[in-house]
């Protein structure tokens, strides 16, 4: 493994030249996503200093069962987040994964985030919605910004303020009128299958993974770089604290996304 260096600064140029290579000479890359890469823009992480997990307790909020009791405070806290996040905009990491994948073939992008940053980046590096499809990523869980219903299950973009005085002021279907619910992946609930299957194919054929701020500790998602690794990727690891894979890395890069990613992409 590449010497890790310390702080953004210190990582070496050996590392980065390490790291570069590995993905350069890849025909096909898997690149995983976590919380760290929307740390500098803004967005908590989960188990971080300040992580969402810390304040609030993920069974009161993030699951069906507290849902199903009381549906008000589970909308509030997710519109809460919802303005947070809208308030914050991709950074130097999103921008140049984005300006990376549009500008080569062979990458696919699998993220853990509900934020839609990499979206932003992806339509602001190519100017448009439609070209910008080439640099989105497979989301596994789901996004903060559309709503499912707990009904016919159709999905929509999230649309108007949110009014949380009362459960006929939540926001329902506009098809069934079923009660809408954030169409994010919750615990103890399955990973939309189609995401799934087009990431584990992308890690199960990569000749280099690049994971970019993840602890790496929340299945089945976390399955990805080790499908990658036992496919006989170069593992790339870039994360200021230590992960749950510092095992199966190759280059480790300790720093930063928005320091380091624009280095070894750009
Ligand atoms: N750049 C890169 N990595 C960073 C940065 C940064 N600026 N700041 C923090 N990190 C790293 C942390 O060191 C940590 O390893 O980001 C990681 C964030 O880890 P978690 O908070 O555990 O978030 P994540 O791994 O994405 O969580 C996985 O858990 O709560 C569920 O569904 C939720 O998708 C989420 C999943």
């Amino acid at each position: 493994m590449s010497d890790p260096g310390g702080a953004a600064g210190t990582v070496s140029a050996e590392a980065i030249a390490a790291a570069r290579a590995a993905l350069a000479r890849a025909l096909r890359v898997v690149v995983f996503t976590g919380a760290g890469v929307s740390a500098e823009s803004g967005v908590p992480t989960f188990r971080g200093a300040g992580g969402l997990w810390k304040t609030f307790k993920p069974e009161d909020l993030a699951s069906p069962v507290a849902f199903g009791r009381d549906p008000r405070l589970v909308w509030e806290w997710y519109g809460w987040r919802r303005e947070m996040v809208g308030r914050c905009r991709p950074n130097a990491a999103h921008l140049a994964l984005a300006r990376w994948m549009l500008g080569r073939a062979g990458v696919t992008l699998v993220s853990q985030n509900v934020d839609d940053l990499h979206e932003r980046a992806a339509r602001e590096a190519a100017g448009g919605v439609e070209a910008a499809r080439r640099a989105e990523p497979v989301r596994l869980h789901g996004s903060l910004f559309h709503d499912r219903c707990t009904r016919c299950a159709c999905r929509s973009e999230a649309r108007g303020a949110l009014d949380t005085t009362g459960i006929a002021t939540l926001p329902h279907c506009p098809e069934c009128g079923g009660l809408l619910r954030p169409d994010v992946v919750w615990f103890g609930e399955m990973l939309p299958a189609r995401s799934v299957e087009a990431a584990f194919a992308a890690a199960g054929e990569a000749e280099a993974c690049l994971v970019i701020g993840t602890t790496g500790a929340v299945y089945p998602a976390a399955g990805v770089v080790h499908t990658a690794k036992s496919a006989g990727a170069q593992v790339v690891i870039v994360d200021p604290g230590r992960t749950e894979y510092e095992d199966l890395a190759d280059v480790r890069l300790v720093g930063p996304a928005g320091e380091i990613v624009p280095r070894i992409v750009g």
